[in-house]
């Protein structure tokens, strides 16, 4: 059976298909459109995925789309009536924006396609976060919560889930909390407030918190209280995201915290005001993570599980998730590649078959490895073509020769296998760098990657010594299996890994189990070899403001347009003139290290 889920019209458009309960292919529009979060109908993601597989449109069983649009246009009508007549001039607008095409899904869905409207379903916003969390997860029974934004109505649900290898897969929705009371709505508040963009930029915020003291808790309190049912609700005279689409928050809320940020200004933690925002960022952060693990701790009390699965955008937070995973009662927590919107392709493609169709259930590889795969053929002409320094290695002799370049401080672009699913460059469309200097981290921020200061770079370590540079708690692995955590840099360690230690001593670490990503483990044990330490810095394989690249083409304009040192792409290594020359600095880490 041959199921297609499609997420679009809103952010970060996806396609993933699902042949006999498997997922196949999964990849977000704007990496083959390339157009950071591209919302338009995934075209182009849904035309990779059949040419995966080979099948053309009407070999589909089933099309279903991420939510259900009548739904979700009721949200916005009954909003609007309540807000008359300040939403006059808005409702428009706010159909547009959270609506648009979406009322006519089934038949845009139809004419693009050329399948019946019959084949064309919908799951609901939050089934789908929820099956994209738990059917992906190698647990068979697990509690599960979904927090975002909002879809429908839902902005937040709890429930459970539980797979039979000879029976129904079941999901079961307990409760939930309805917009406008959204954890996802008070925290893009804030990123608007603190001027990122809204949708995009949360993890920006998460990123200056932890340069502020949560000072502001109090405040933030105001603008959400708990209720007496263990939920909570916005005090909605601070907000104005309900009633128009033009802001997010209302003049009380600048009454309580002060004028907004101008985007255009960058944030100077030496003076008050960027102290004050870093305040704010802290604060919002701070109650974020309390809530939501009292909805958690509540939650282990009710199922008495332990495991949890967490969707939606907002267990995007890896702070708040490894608070989770610390404070809730849970033993373990699993957040998939791909939590936010996109993931909800795979999550309603998954839904529809375990649920709707009643198939048996699968195992699933676990891994977010569903893109398109990357040609080093492709990389080797065109570089040929430019004349830079090009080679063809294969195995061992090229793992030895990138760990050699890493260990002298060049910077290498990572491209292997096929591309992730998800914001997160996992190992095969990465940057990589050593990962012990300021200077790096500082080199990366000024010369590749063009972004705020204050915002941290990822490490990657091996499974196995793991523990030993990264104070992970038991079950803590599994959230940094897709860098869904925030853990300590071991104090002792901190000195020899700063371009990866954020100010407050933490790091977004992926811990690497060798079946995920061969190549790279192999490359981190090369580099360990000579180096002492097995850590590299991995960062997303694009450039400020594109979508992470794709093809070898995409990664070869991004090795032209910075100075990223080294490319690799499959077995092609290739090489800048400039950086050839550079002298290879003494490596003063190996003799530190026993
Ligand atoms: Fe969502």
């Amino acid at each position: 059976m041959n199921i297609l889920g499609i997420s679009a019209h809103y952010h970060d458009s996806a396609a993933a298909l699902v042949v006999d309960g498997v997922p196949v292919c999964a990849v977000q529009e704007e990496r083959l459109s390339r157009h950071k979060g591209d919302p338009a109908f995934p075209l182009l993601a849904i035309e990779s995925c059949l040419q995966h597989v080979g099948i053309e449109p009407n070999e589909l069983d089933a099309v279903v789309f991420y939510e259900r649009p009548m739904l979700k246009f009721d949200r916005i009508l009954t909003c609007a009536l309540r807000a008359f007549p300040q939403s006059w001039r808005a409702f428009p607008k706010a159909m547009k924006n959270s609506l648009g095409e979406k009322v006519w899904i089934r038949g845009i869905i139809s004419s693009h396609l050329g399948v019946p409207g019959r084949k064309v379903l919908f799951t609901e916003h939050h089934q789908s976060h929820a099956a994209a969390a738990f059917l992906t997860a190698p647990t068979c029974r697990a509690a599960i919560m979904t927090a975002d934004a909002v879809g429908e109505w839902a902005t937040l649900s709890v429930g459970d889930g539980e797979r039979l290898a000879n029976g129904p897969t079941t999901i079961r929705r307990f409760r939930e909390i309805r917009f406008p009371h959204s954890l996802g709505m008070l925290y893009s508040t804030f990123t608007a407030y603190l001027g990122f963009k809204v949708n995009e930029d949360e993890y920006k915020v998460m990123g200056l918190a932890a340069y502020g003291q949560p000072t502001l808790v109090e405040q933030v309190r105001k603008l959400i209280r708990r209720t007496p049912d263990g939920a909570f609700a916005l005090d909605l005279n601070y907000f104005e995201f309900h009633t128009t689409a033009e802001h997010c928050y209302s003049s009380r809320f600048i009454e309580l915290f002060g004028p907004s940020r101008n985007p255009y200004e960058p944030i100077d933690l030496d003076t008050e005001e960027g102290r004050r925002f870093a305040d704010c960022a802290a604060s919002v952060q701070r109650v974020l993570e309390d809530t939501l693990v009292q909805l958690a701790r509540a939650l282990h009390e009710e199922t008495g599980l332990p495991d949890l699965c967490l969707g939606g955008g907002v267990a995007l937070n890896g702070v708040a998730n490894a608070r989770i995973l610390a404070e809730s009662g849970f033993e373990r927590v699993f957040v998939p590649p791909a939590p936010g919107d996109a993931g909800c392709a795979i999550g309603a493609a998954l839904y529809c078959d375990r649920i709707c169709f009643g198939n048996p259930d699968r195992d699933l590889p676990d891994h977010p490895f569903w893109g398109p795969s990357v040609d080093g053929s492709e990389l080797a002409r065109l570089a040929r073509e430019d004349g830079h320094f090009v080679e063809d290695c294969y195995d061992d002799a090229l793992i030895d020769q990138i760990a050699d370049d890493l260990a002298a401080d060049r910077i290498v672009g990572w491209m292997e296998g096929a591309l992730e699913f998800g914001p997160r460059a996992l190992g095969h469309r990465s940057i990589l760098a050593a990962p012990h200097t300021t200077e790096m981290r500082d080199r990366l921020n000024r010369e590749i990657k063009y972004r705020e200061p204050f915002r941290p770079f990822a490490p990657v370590v091996p499974l196995e010594v793991a523990a030993r540079y990264f104070d992970i708690p038991p079950g803590g692995t599994r959230l940094a299996r897709f860098m869904s955590g925030v853990f300590p840099v071991r104090r002792e360690w901190r000195s020899r890994l700063q371009a990866i230690t954020h100010v407050d001593g933490t790091a977004r670490v992926q811990v690497l189990e060798p079946a995920m990503a061969p190549r790279l483990h192999a490359l981190l044990e090369a580099y360990g070899q000579r180096t002492g330490i097995p850590v590299l810095l991995n960062t997303s394989f694009n450039l400020a403001g594109e979508p992470i690249v794709n093809r070898a083409v995409e990664g070869y304009s991004t090795f032209l347009r910075c100075r990223i040192d080294v490319l690799v792409a499959g077995e092609t290594r290739v090489m800048k003139r400039t950086s050839a020359m550079t002298k290879t600095p003494v490596n003063t880490l190996k003799k530190e290290v026993a």
